[in-house]
């Protein structure tokens, strides 16, 4: 390998570890959140019109929306962090789920069909909502193809 590759990956590695750009999200922490608050907010901002997160089923309501569903929560093999959350919620074009087609889950134009809480929703609330998401998800390890387990 020349030496110049070596450094250049260095470099990048390092650039990496420190992303210290003001837009990094470093630096970021919510307070502890009431789960069962968080319930509450999650029905009371009718999220479940959308989506289904453990015990709570989706609303089946004649809506011209009700076609989207989005599940949340369940087993994943990367942890949902907060910060990915807060950003699910307060701004949903950022990233659209890649587990679904484009067009199941966004307008024409490429954005989110998840409308905007940020003029209704307190601080407060998103606190408890992500705290309440957060606890249904269940991180399962990564096991690998299942032949190699026989
Ligand atoms: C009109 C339907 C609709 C409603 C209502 C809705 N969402 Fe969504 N939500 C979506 C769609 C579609 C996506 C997937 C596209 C995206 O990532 O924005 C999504 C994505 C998400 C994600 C990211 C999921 C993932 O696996 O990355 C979270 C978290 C989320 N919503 C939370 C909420 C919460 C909390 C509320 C209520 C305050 C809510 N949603 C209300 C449609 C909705």
């Amino acid at each position: 390998m020349k030496p110049v590759f070596v450094y250049g990956v260095m470099f990048l590695i390092m650039l990496s570890g420190c992303d210290r750009s003001p837009k990094s999200g470093h630096g970021f922490r919510l307070p502890d959140g009431d789960i069962n608050r968080g319930q509450v907010v999650f029905v009371k901002f009718e999220c479940n019109r959308c989506h289904s997160v453990g015990a709570i089923e989706q609303l089946t309501s004649a809506s011209p929306e009700s076609s989207v569903s989005v599940k949340l929560g369940g087993k994943v093999t990367a942890i949902q962090t907060y910060g990915q959350l807060v950003t699910s919620i307060v701004n949903p074009s950022h990233r659209l789920v890649g587990r679904y087609p484009k067009e199941q889950v966004s307008t024409a134009d490429g954005e989110s069909l998840m409308r905007n809480y940020n003029d209704e929703m307190t601080v407060t609330q998103l606190i408890n909502l992500v705290a309440f998401l957060q606890s249904n998800y269940e991180l399962r390890p990564y096991q690998g193809p299942r032949d190699h387990l026989y």
